[in-house]
């Protein structure tokens, strides 16, 4: 059993200073106002742990360098331990699928992180909780393949559809692909054309029956599905029509506003909010949040930035405040991959929670418990 005391606690639409009990891993009771009983928070927040829906940080850690795969395993522990620490109880590692230039045999790699969780996960060895977010790159040939490989496991909840051919969504124009291409890849400016031409012919194929035949499977699976990089009111009505839950980072208004209208949850990145701009030039994460567009926060590249951002919202954003922030970052990713049993701080929900201090307007995790017990 854990007790904390003397908390500035954040429910879902307010903040109270109280106490909280859990018991049995679960949040027994919780009370405004003083008592002498349990940890003493000295005025700390206590906050419902984040539940993070998309972060590319697990396959960082396996591929530090281009050329360079790390130990699968030792990945996911160094992984592990800096998302607790990031005050992140729940999160989907993103495996990337379907084979492409920069990595032409995708399964072994995907295969290795998968199974690296699954084990892990068995042995009761990781701080958090990790689910499987597979991100199925639609023009990839073997894309449909892998899928199947990794789709039908309980740890797998979540699949998004991403079609990242030039020309589309992310870079609308081919040569701002080209430069970017350039920029990873190295190369010519013959192999760069002739790269391009490869994916148009690749999407040309395969996109759209990847897209319906996941689409498909994901419902069968009972797998929650996102859009990625949705840019036109095409892709969200394609999306809709497939059974998309969540649009993951939409780079136009246009097709955010028909994403909302269409009750979907938008899921920007948080890097996004803390750099008060997008990194790839698309719509601002922030700007949305004061349209009253955005549902979810995702730490995408920094895992540190959910947190920071959920608490940088209510200083930028007036009459916006931090419980309101704070749900983007767990009650409500937590309810879009249909998790009811967390995300919020309400009796009988899970005891997981994280206190935290705010230091010179840094969010500062100083304790981390997953079903009440203490992991970071
Ligand atoms: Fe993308």
């Amino acid at each position: 059993m854990a007790s904390f005391r003397n908390a500035r606690i954040v429910l879902a639409d307010r903040v109270i200073e109280g106490s909280l009990n859990a018991e049995d891993g679960l949040i027994a009771a919780v009370d405004d106002g003083a008592t002498s009983v349990g940890e003493d928070f000295e005025g700390d927040y206590l906050i419902a742990g984040l539940v993070e829906l998309h972060t590319d940080h697990l396959e960082n850690h396996y591929r530090p360098r281009p050329s360079v795969f790390w130990d699968p395993m030792a990945a996911l522990h160094a992984h592990d331990v800096q998302i607790a620490g990031s005050g992140i109880t729940t999160v989907f590692d993103a495996v990337r699928i379907g084979s492409d230039l920069d990595v032409p045999d995708m399964k072994p790699h995907a295969e290795k992180l998968v199974q690296a969780i699954r084990t892990a996960r068995d042995d009761d060895r990781l701080r958090i909780e990790h689910f499987i977010h597979l991100r199925c790159e639609l023009p990839s040939h073997d894309v449909l393949e892998h899928f199947e490989a990794f789709a039908d496991h309980p740890t797998t909840r979540l699949a998004s559809v991403m079609d990242h051919t030039p020309g589309q969504r992310q870079f609308t124009s081919i040569e701002a692909y080209k430069l970017f291409y350039k920029k990873q890849m190295g190369g010519t400016e013959a192999e760069g054309d002739a790269y391009v031409a490869d994916r148009l012919a690749e999407q040309a194929r395969y996109s759209t029956p990847h897209r319906k035949a996941i689409a498909r499977r994901a419902k069968e699976l009972g797998l929650a599905l996102a859009s990625h990089d949705d840019a036109t009111l095409a892709h969200v009505e394609e999306g809709v029509e497939d059974g998309v839950r969540i649009a993951e980072f939409p780079t136009t208004l246009e097709a955010a506003a028909a994403a909302h209208d269409a009750g979907l949850a938008i899921l920007m990145g948080a890097p996004n909010v803390v750099r008060g701009k997008s990194h790839s030039g698309n719509i601002s994460a922030t700007d949305l949040v004061r349209a009253g567009m955005m549902d979810i926060l995702s730490s995408d590249y920094v895992p540190f930035a959910l947190l920071q951002a959920a608490f940088l919202l209510p200083e930028r954003i007036e009459g916006f405040g931090l419980a309101k922030a704070l749900a983007m970052v767990t009650g409500n990713p937590a309810r879009a991959a249909g998790l009811d049993d967390r995300g919020e701080i309400a009796v009988g929900k899970r005891a997981d929670l994280v206190r935290v201090r705010l230091i010179g307007g840094t969010p500062v995790v100083r304790a981390v418990w997953r079903q009440g017990k203490r992991v970071s």
